[in-house]
């Protein structure tokens, strides 16, 4: 696997690369990540995978863990090359952001200010700048991206839509434990008990998602039980709610596809799920 540093490094890279597979990361690689690599190799069969690393300033707000988000490259590395990973772009943030960002993709409040983002404002504001600018370094053809965080996937379809991007996105389904915790950075941060705890947020939306499968047509219903569920074991749940998987809106017509997503804090770690109905 080869490093790039630099934007120049990796676009010198790119021009032998033909049809080139991306995966974009923080690093702090879990098995959901190395899933989208092999995804890269196996299910796209692109000739080349390229994934990145880099921890975006911009997409964290005031109180959030840019400082303490953990940095893991050698361990990251080595799991990449085990992936079968061609090349990483590794840039620091001078490579990135060498004067204040003065230009931002702001995808549309409909989106970005719902759900994760009536939480963490500005939050799809910061993912989306650095992932165009992500797009314009590698020059994809296919992107993967984890269903995990599912609203960043509807913005990044939509930001590739609208902007006529000429990159075919392909979202891959969540790790999971074995006992249906979703793989997530995040998880480094549960204490041993919190982590026995964690799994109940996947049961709960589990439930929901099994009474609306079965017919249930007021979807307040089950969505109420299971945040009580949450709050009775110690949860402090941000949302959980049902909504239409193409644009995360409320459903309006019978018939449309469904996804059930929460967020909620175990102590002082924030989790986030989705399960499509
Ligand atoms: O999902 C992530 O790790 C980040 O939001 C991304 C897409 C790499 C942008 O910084």
């Amino acid at each position: 696997m080869q490093i790039h540093k630099s934007i120049a490094s990796l676009r010198a890279a790119r021009a032998q690369a033909g049809r080139v597979a991306f995966a974009p990361t923080m690093g702090n690689l879990h098995d959901g990540h190395i899933a989208l690599m092999r995804a890269g190799r196996n299910l796209i069969k692109a000739d080349t995978v390229v994934a990145s690393i880099f921890v975006n300033r911009l997409q964290f707000g005031q109180g959030e863990d840019f400082d303490k988000y953990p940095r893991t490259f050698e361990a990251d590395c080595k799991r990449l090359i085990s992936a079968g990973v061609d090349h990483l772009f590794a840039p620091d943030e001078e490579q990135i952001y060498p004067q204040p960002q003065r230009f931002h993709v702001t995808p549309d409040p409909e989106y970005a200010s719902i759900l994760e983002g009536a939480f963490r404002p500005g939050h799809f504001r910061g993912v989306a700048t650095v992932v165009l600018k992500l797009f314009n370094i590698v020059q994809p053809d296919v992107v993967l991206f984890g269903k995990k965080d599912y609203q960043q996937v509807m913005v990044l379809k939509n930001m590739v839509h609208d902007l006529a991007l000429p990159i075919e996105v392909v979202p891959l389904d969540t790790v999971r434990t074995a006992d249906g915790l979703a793989q997530s950075s995040r998880n480094n941060y549960l204490s041993t008990a919190e982590r026995i705890e964690a799994p109940r947020l996947y049961q709960q939306l589990s439930k929901v998602a099994e009474a609306v499968r079965k017919g249930e047509q007021d979807f307040t219903k089950p969505c109420a039980v299971a945040l009580a569920e949450l709050e009775r074991h110690g949860w402090k749940p941000d949302y959980l709610t049902v909504r239409r998987r193409s644009d995360l809106q409320m459903p309006e017509k019978p018939g449309e596809p469904l996804v059930v997503l929460a967020a909620a804090r175990l102590g002082a770690t924030r989790l986030i799920d989705n399960i499509e109905i």
